[in-house]
């Protein structure tokens, strides 16, 4: 027999809810979501909970944990004082479906809005070639498994609401991985400024504490992106010169789709519909 442990798990929709109080048999190597399973398959079969890999590659199992924003899938057990109660919350930030899911689409929206990787044209020789370096600064955030806990935890989306205003940290970093690539064509520079938001971060850094990639997201990625920002629009010489002079491989956009209607908290979206079958 292992030790027990307790779990305070929020359950509940958009109308109410309150926390319920689950016992559950530990043994070695148990995270949190195996927890939930246990409670699931045992105690409350119809609690709702999003998850998919547990492996902590599909970013699906985001929660709070003791209020802080984790994946389930990778937190173990033992992190706890044994008798100390677990409580388990639904990410904050976004709108709650059922219990521990929530509606993430508005992130899957602001991804729209970001034009894709498009490359300048091959070498004669066919091929394109890259500095090391260059390829180096931005692998780091490619390693971003979209879990949205960066997301979930940034002050302007957290506590001010600004999601319309602000895409929130993944999209900065993926906006600087698409910055800093040497063979991409497009400037988005004005849309970080005018659209993007990239104003309202004032790196507090608390993305990237709870990053599970371990993407320094603020000082590699955002402050970067800050000082390009600022140079090109808020430097009266740099301003004038782009103005005459705009950057020679980028080419700035010329109409940026508009927001699609917005999806009702609830509604799958496309990259979670298989995470979707996994919720009970
Ligand atoms: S550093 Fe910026 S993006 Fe990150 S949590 Fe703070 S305000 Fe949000
Ligand atoms: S940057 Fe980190 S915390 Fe944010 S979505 Fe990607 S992996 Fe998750
Ligand atoms: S189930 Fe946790 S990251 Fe995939």
């Amino acid at each position: 027999m292992g030790d027990k442990a307790t779990l305070r798990i929020w359950r509940g929709n958009q109308e109410g809810g309150k926390f319920e109080s689950y016992d559950v048999e530990t043994y070695p190597g148990m995270v949190v979501l195996d927890a939930i399973h246990e409670v699931q398959a045992k105690q409350a079969n119809d609690l709702a909970v999003r998850w998919n890999c547990k492996a902590g590659r599909c970013g699906s199992c985001s929660a709070e944990i003791n209020g802080k924003p984790k994946l389930l899938c990778m937190t173990r057990m033992t992190a706890f004082e044994p008798g100390e109660p677990i409580t388990v919350t639904p990410l904050k930030t976004f709108p709650l479906v059922k219990d521990l899911v929530t509606d993430v689409s508005n992130n899957f929206r602001v991804a729209k809005k970001i034009p894709p990787f498009k490359p300048r044209p091959k070498e004669a020789d066919g091929t394109w070639r890259m500095q090391q370096e260059d390829i180096d600064r931005i692998q780091e955030f490619r390693k971003c498994i979209e879990c949205f806990l960066c997301q979930d935890v940034c002050h302007v989306l957290r506590d001010h609401h600004k999601l319309e205003e602000f895409a929130g940290p993944r999209f900065m970093i993926h906006l600087a991985t698409l910055d800093m690539h040497p063979l991409d064509t497009i400037d988005r520079r004005p849309m970080m400024k005018d659209q993007m938001g990239i104003g309202y971060c004032n790196i507090t850094r608390c993305c990237t504490e709870v990053c599970p990639e371990h993407i320094v997201i603020t000082d590699n990625g955002i402050i970067p992106l800050k000082e390009r920002v600022a140079d090109d629009f808020y430097d009266p010489l740099k301003a004038i010169w782009r103005k005459v002079f705009p950057p020679k491989h980028k080419k700035s956009l010329p109409v940026l789709p508009s927001d699609p209607p917005k999806a009702k908290a609830g509604k799958k979206t496309e990259k979670k519909k298989e995470s979707a079958d996994a919720e009970e």
